[in-house]
């Protein structure tokens, strides 16, 4: 029998939580305990629900409660505990997983190195990239380009990729070959160097730099923790084109895009771009189980395969037999029920339903959507732009009033003038699910209006 109150001090004594506040967590203890979930629904240990809507962390993407991937844990769980892929030992389900996540991945994307998560997979990336230049006899090609308001992770060369200050500044350790550059200058990365911006850009930061110093520049098509923003058309295209001139990988952070989210299967298949890395996790396997991967293009995997000594590189779960027999069927999932057509739908439905409610309110803007991956700002003056004071805690409170109402989104408020809720159901939300979301928002926002404007 389960103790709440039990688990509820417990908890307080001895966890210290990721991400998120220890005072108020001490003083507090944690805030939901949650016990089991069904499709988009969670419920907690006394059996309330909530609408889960952001898939947690942006990963549940076939929703919870799923248990054709609970079989094919189980499945293989008894099997075999682990093997490792460490000295050229391999698993069945490993392979068949690469064989698939390679077929779906566009362009010569054909190889993959695997990881336990996001973070992992990034600074894989980078590792890599700066070996290939080594290996290429380029020893000091080694910085890495990011974007502010990126969101990358949490390890050290993640963490400082990661272009929101609170994270990547957080502890004080910071890797110096990783530089960030403004976000989505499409003009500059095309080559207007009048543009005020333009030393801040992609391209200013290459010639300043010198591309002969610069191994990688890291994306997410849609970057999701900085507060939903969409690439610009053109953008992902010119930076493509930049890299290619330059001899400077590209790394598509696909962590949150992957498998689905923005309705189709890949970020970067709404813009054609095929990047030299893609790093995925989270929606690989639903967040069923841990994994991630690096999918490489055949120009990288042919320059490992010249090298005849150990990569000194590796997870001790990377290729886990569990993880990839989840992640396969997962992708199975995916592909035999449409979901991610579904997705698609789904997405232009709530972008619909958040439009409407700029309209009804005066301080919401810029609603946007891509798939099921959107957002909404939430500003003092439509017209002026001008922001909410960072006491109003405008989008805190809004997620508040959600969460009174027993929705769970999130509140993207972690610099002063930054007030984004974001909105991600699983991909399995069916439109009346939509509607209550919107519902929901709605009579939160009508909630807050007094106190905010
Ligand atoms: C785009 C992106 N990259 C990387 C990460 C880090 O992934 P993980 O938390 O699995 O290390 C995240 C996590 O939210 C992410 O959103």
């Amino acid at each position: 029998m389960t103790n709440e109150k039990n688990l509820f001090e417990l908890d307080r004594e001895h966890i210290i939580h990721p991400q998120s506040n220890p005072k108020e967590h001490y003083e507090q203890g944690p805030k939901i305990i949650f016990d089991e979930g069904n499709g988009i629904y969670l419920k907690d240990v006394e059996g309330h629900e909530y609408i889960d809507g952001v898939s947690m962390l942006w990963n549940v993407n076939l929703g919870h409660g799923n248990k054709e991937l609970a079989e094919a844990a189980y499945n293989q769980m008894t099997k075999a505990a682990y093997t490792t892929t460490f000295y050229n030992y391999t698993n069945e389900p490993s392979v068949k997983l690469a064989e698939k996540i390679t077929s779906l991945a566009p362009g010569d994307l054909n190889s993959i190195f695997y990881t336990s998560g996001g973070s992992e997979s990034n600074d894989t990336a980078f590792k890599l990239s700066r070996f290939y230049w080594q290996q290429k006899g380029y020893d000091n090609k080694n910085i890495i380009i990011s974007l502010k308001r990126g969101y990358h992770g949490v390890t050290i060369a993640a963490q400082r990729a990661t272009g929101i200050g609170a994270y990547r500044d957080f502890s004080g350790v910071l890797e110096q070959k990783i530089i960030n550059a403004e976000a989505h200058l499409t003009e500059c990365e095309l080559g207007d160097k009048s543009h005020p911006d333009y030393d801040k850009s992609i391209s200013g930061l290459i010639d300043e730099l010198g591309a002969d110093r610069i191994a990688a520049i890291i994306i997410e098509p849609v970057q999701g923790a900085g507060g939903v923003h969409v690439s610009p058309n053109g953008y992902l295209q010119a930076v493509r084109s930049l890299c290619d001139k330059n001899h400077i990988h590209f790394i598509a952070d696909e962590v949150i895009c992957g498998f689905g989210r923005t309705g189709k299967m890949f970020g970067c298949n709404h813009w054609d771009v095929v990047p030299d890395f893609m790093c995925v996790a989270k929606g690989l396997t639903s967040g069923y189980i841990q994994l991630g991967g690096v999918i490489m293009r055949d120009e990288i995997k042919n320059t490992l395969n010249e090298f005849d000594d150990m990569i000194p590189h590796g997870f001790t779960y990377s290729g886990h037999p569990t993880a990839c027999a989840v992640g396969l069927k997962n992708i199975e999932i995916l592909e035999r029920d449409n979901w991610v057509s579904h997705a698609k739908e789904m997405g232009d439905k709530l972008l619909t339903g958040l439009q409407k409610l700029e309209e009804k309110y005066s301080f919401f803007a810029n609603p946007r959507a891509k798939g099921l991956l959107a957002g909404i700002d939430l500003v003092k003056n439509k017209e002026t732009n001008e922001p909410f004071d960072f006491e109003d805690r405008a989008a805190n409170q809004l997620i508040t009033e959600c969460f009174n109402r027993d929705l769970l989104i999130r509140a993207f408020d972690f610099e002063p003038g930054m007030n984004i809720v974001a909105i991600a159901p699983p991909l399995i939300v069916n439109e009346e699910e939509i509607d209550n979301i919107i519902n929901i928002i709605d009579a939160a926002a009508a909630k807050i209006k007094k106190n905010i404007i």
